[in-house]
């Protein structure tokens, strides 16, 4: 698989990277591995701190963290000074809404595949999300008969994740933003899962991701792109002062990999490998995918054969990463209801690679799915 596919030069440079990992890693989507560099770069922060002091290493490191704001800003789709470091997607999300003039009781537009703790966040604001109208099983957007409900609804914005959680969904945010611009309604764009994994989202008024998922930049760091004039006069409250700056300069080191791979290269290659992994899959043990196989993205979400339950599937889960499924320890995701509670989507397992997946590694799965 990594030479018969697009940019095996990319897999191989992103496997020359990294530690020899020690399990059968198909998990991006819960959090990416870090290179060696990232890693090496945070404890020499790390280092600087306990040496000169948190705020001169700081400073010491202000190029670094320029460097990765402009890169975030660049793949984000914003000017560097409307690009804020967060703590997570989530808390960025938290910092918008917050910032934003909403009033509870006020409508929000989301897709029913929207994330379950995004729900929440918009619960503890009072707001009331209206799922706005999809063409597939799938969950595609329609956007024609979603520009009458927006214009109907009036909400307060609309919300969409650019890519869910629970499955391999690609929406199409640059026709969603043009359906909201023309409405004059502001766009939100959720990029934790397509953040350095799919083309950037563009025509969104704010934008914010994650770094620790397919940057494979650290956990705990966040980042948010946000159109100048969106927030009223609070955008201060958007960047904590005080934070994990070794986190940022590892995600800033994880961006120059990023770029230095070739972004375009490496949207291609995860958009075949999910193509490869999903036709692959599909099946094995009774087994089946639940997105189209050709969805340009590397996730594959496998609902499980006729007869389990959710907690089946979560157990099956526990035993590929204890390694007493098959011959090696497989990492995965379980996927609740609660990930996609619009959709009461059914318990399922999420395999998502990167870009140095082999094809050893989909043989260990296929083996385990076959005698689960
Ligand atoms: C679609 C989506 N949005 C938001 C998040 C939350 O990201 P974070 O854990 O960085 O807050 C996730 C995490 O899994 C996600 O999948």
């Amino acid at each position: 698989m990594t030479n018969s596919i697009a940019h095996p030069e990319v897999g191989a440079e992103f496997r020359a990277l990294r530690y020899e990992p020690d399990v059968v890693h198909l998990d991006s989507a819960a959090a990416g591995r870090a290179s060696r560099n990232v890693v090496a770069r945070m404890s020499e922060h790390l280092e600087r701190e306990a040496r000169v002091g948190g705020y001169v290493a700081h400073a010491e490191a202000a190029e670094t963290l320029e460097r990765g704001r402009a890169a975030a800003a660049g793949l984000l789709g914003f000017a560097p000074h409307e690009v804020f470091f967060t703590e997570s997607a989530r808390s960025a999300l938290l910092a918008l809404v917050h910032n934003m003039p909403v009033e509870a009781g006020s409508p929000v537009c989301v897709a029913p595949s929207e994330f379950g703790p995004n729900l929440t966040v918009f619960a503890s604001f009072g707001l009331r999300p209206i799922p706005l109208p999809v063409t597939d099983r799938v969950g595609h957007l329609d956007y024609e008969a979603s520009a009458e409900v927006i214009a109907r609804e009036r909400p307060a914005f609309v919300h969409i994740c650019v890519h869910p959680s629970h499955r391999g969904l690609v929406q199409d945010v640059a026709r969603l933003g043009a359906v909201c611009r023309a409405a004059g309604v502001p766009l939100i764009a959720d990029a934790a899962q397509s953040f350095a994994h799919i083309p950037p989202v563009l025509g969104a008024d704010a934008v914010y991701a994650t770094s620790r998922k397919w940057l494979c930049g650290p956990r705990g760091v966040g980042v948010v792109g946000v159109r100048s004039g969106l927030l009223p006069a609070k955008e201060l409250l958007l960047e904590s002062v005080e934070a994990n700056i070794a986190g940022r300069v590892g995600f800033a080191v994880a961006l120059a990999e990023h770029l230095t791979l070739g972004p375009a290269a490496v949207y291609e290659r995860l958009a075949a490998i999910g193509q490869v992994a999903r036709a692959r899959l599909h099946g094995a043990g009774g087994w089946s995918v639940s997105e189209e196989v050709e969805e340009p993205c590397a996730v594959t979400t496998l609902l499980p054969p006729h007869g389990w339950s959710g907690r089946d599937v979560q157990g099956f889960r526990e035993a590929l990463a204890a390694g007493t499924a098959a011959s090696a320890r497989i990492v995965t995701t379980y996927l609740g209801p609660e990930r996609a509670p619009l959709e009461d989507a059914p318990g399922a397992l999420r395999i998502s690679p990167h870009l140095d997946v082999t094809e050893r590694h989909l043989d260990v799965l296929v083996a385990a799915l076959d005698s689960a």
